[in-house]
C-alpha cells in the first residue's frame, strides 16, 4: 500500500488542516452511526491540534477518544498521556467526549494489558487513527527491538493491547497493537520537523518492521497511510 504526503508551510497550518479533516470524519461517523471513535497519540506534536479541536462544534457527547498508547503511570503523573489529553483536549465543549485511557489503577501491567485488551476488542472500527512518530521510528508505544515487538506488529495477531518495555524510552508502556491500529478507515501519521520526515523516508525503505515499527504502517494493504507534515 502506498501513502499520501500532505506538506504544510507551518505547524499552525498543519494543525488547522488536520483539525478540519478530523472534524469532517467524526461528523460523518456521528451522522452515519450516531457515534464516532478517534484514536489519538501522546507526545507534544498533537497538542496544537488538540487545542483547536476543543473549539469544534461537534456533538462531543457522541465522540469517543481512545489513547493509542500510555506510559504506564497514573493520570496525575507528568508523563501520563491520559493526563495530557485531559488537560489539552477534554476542555470546553470537548469535555463531553468519552476518553478510553489505558492505565488502570490496582492492576499490574500484564493484568492491565489483558483488561484494556478486552475493552478495546469490544470497540467498533475506528473512524480515524492519528499516530505520531519518534526519531527512532517508533509509533504509539511500538518501540524498536522491544521485547514482544514482533507480536505487537503482527497484522495477523489477536491482541489489541500489548505491554511494551522500550529499550530507549522511559516508562513501561501499554500500546494498541499494529493490527488493531489499522482497523480504521482513516490512518493519519502526524509529523513535524525535517528530522522526522527524514526518519519517515528511512522507514519507507526499511524491510524489518521490528527495527522501525512505523514501517509496518507503510507496508500493509488494509488502509492507506495519510502522512501530514510541516517543518
Ligand atoms: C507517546 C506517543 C508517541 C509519540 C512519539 C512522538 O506516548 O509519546 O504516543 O508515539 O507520538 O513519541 O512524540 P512527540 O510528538 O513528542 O515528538
Amino acid at each position: 500500500m502506498s501513502y499520501s504526503l500532505a506538506s504544510f508551510a507551518s505547524r499552525d497550518a498543519l494543525d488547522r488542516a488536520l483539525c478540519a479533516r478530523v472534524e469532517t470524519i467524526l461528523q460523518a461517523g456521528i451522522e452515519d452511526r450516531g457515534q464516532a471513535f478517534c484514536v489519538i497519540s501522546g507526545g507534544s506534536t498533537p497538542l496544537g491540534f488538540f487545542r483547536l479541536l476543543t473549539k469544534s462544534d461537534l456533538d462531543f457527547s457522541k465522540v469517543t477518544f481512545i489513547l493509542a498508547d500510555e506510559r504506564w503511570v497514573r493520570p496525575d503523573h507528568p508523563d501520563s498521556n491520559e493526563g495530557a489529553v485531559r488537560r489539552h483536549l477534554l476542555q470546553g465543549p470537548a469535555r463531553l467526549a468519552t476518553l478510553i485511557g489505558l492505565f488502570q489503577e490496582g492492576l499490574d501491567i500484564k493484568a492491565n494489558a489483558v483488561s484494556s485488551d478486552q475493552i478495546v476488542q469490544a470497540l467498533p472500527l475506528f473512524d480515524v487513527v492519528i499516530l505520531g512518530m519518534g526519531l527512532d521510528g517508533h509509533t504509539a508505544s511500538l518501540f524498536p527491538s522491544a521485547t514482544g515487538i514482533e507480536a505487537a506488529l503482527n497484522l495477523e495477531g489477536s491482541a489489541s493491547v500489548v505491554a511494551i518495555q522500550p529499550l530507549s524510552a522511559p516508562n513501561a508502556r501499554l500500546s494498541l497493537s499494529a493490527q488493531r491500529l489499522i482497523q480504521t478507515e482513516n490512518l493519519i501519521l502526524h509529523l513535524t520537523s525535517a528530522e522526522k520526515l527524514a526518519v519517515f523516508k528511512q522507514a519507507e525503505a526499511c524491510q524489518e518492521a521490528a527495527l522501525m515499527p512505523v514501517s509496518r504502517f507503510l507496508n500493509q494493504s488494509k488502509v492507506a497511510l495519510q502522512v501530514v507534515w510541516a517543518p
